[in-house]
């Protein structure tokens, strides 16, 4: 299985912020961006597995700044590594200035995904390489990450996560 790098995973949206997506005071609800967020990170998952992807966990999101009624939002979902069948995905949103068209970064959220077959069972995806800076620091991250996600799942044993072991000691 050919492997890929993480700049061919790398899938890009703009959305405007409406008025059934904001609460009363004109604000985008958190839910309609985590909606937005899942449906580009799976873009970004299927652009490297080329298969069926799920959401399997929404690992960790922030909601730094509030996003306005009218907004132009701009979401970029780049896998940060692949492991058998799951593939971490993190996702950077960016409101722009309506008047220097200036993209400020607001949120930032971490999915992960697992590709399946036509039985909904995890199948083998490729390796992803990293290449930047940025994505390199995110690719050695992404293991603690995934401990953390699978001890909260109750799918790893607290002794079995070595790299949270290495934080907290
Ligand atoms: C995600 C899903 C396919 C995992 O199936 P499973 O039988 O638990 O499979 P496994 O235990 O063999 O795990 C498969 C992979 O998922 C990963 N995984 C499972 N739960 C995870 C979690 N909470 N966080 C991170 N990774 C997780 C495992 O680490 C494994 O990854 P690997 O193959 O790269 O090592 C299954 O739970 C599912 O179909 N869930 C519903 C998905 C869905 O419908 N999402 C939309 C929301 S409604």
């Amino acid at each position: 299985m050919k492997s890929k790098t993480a700049k061919e995973t790398l899938a890009i949206t703009t959305k405007v912020v409406l008025p059934h997506e904001t609460n009363s005071l004109g604000k985008l609800f958190g839910g309609a961006l985590l909606a937005w967020m899942d449906e580009i990170a799976a873009v970004s998952a299927h652009r490297h597995s080329k298969r069926v992807v799920v959401t399997a966990s929404i690992n960790n999101v922030s909601f730094g700044q509030p996003i306005d009624l009218g907004a132009i939002v701009t979401l970029e979902a780049k896998v940060s590594r692949a492991y058998t069948s799951s593939m971490e995905v993190m996702i950077d949103v960016f409101v722009e200035d309506r008047l220097t068209a200036e993209k400020k970064k607001s949120n930032e959220a971490i999915y992960t995904f697992v590709a399946v077959d036509q039985n909904g069972g995890a199948i083998t995806v490729p390796e992803l390489i990293p290449e930047t800076d940025e994505e390199k620091e995110r690719y050695e991250a992404a293991l603690r990450r995934r401990q953390l996600s699978l001890v909260l799942a109750g799918k790893m044993k607290p002794s079995e996560a070595t790299e949270l072991k290495s934080i907290f000691s």
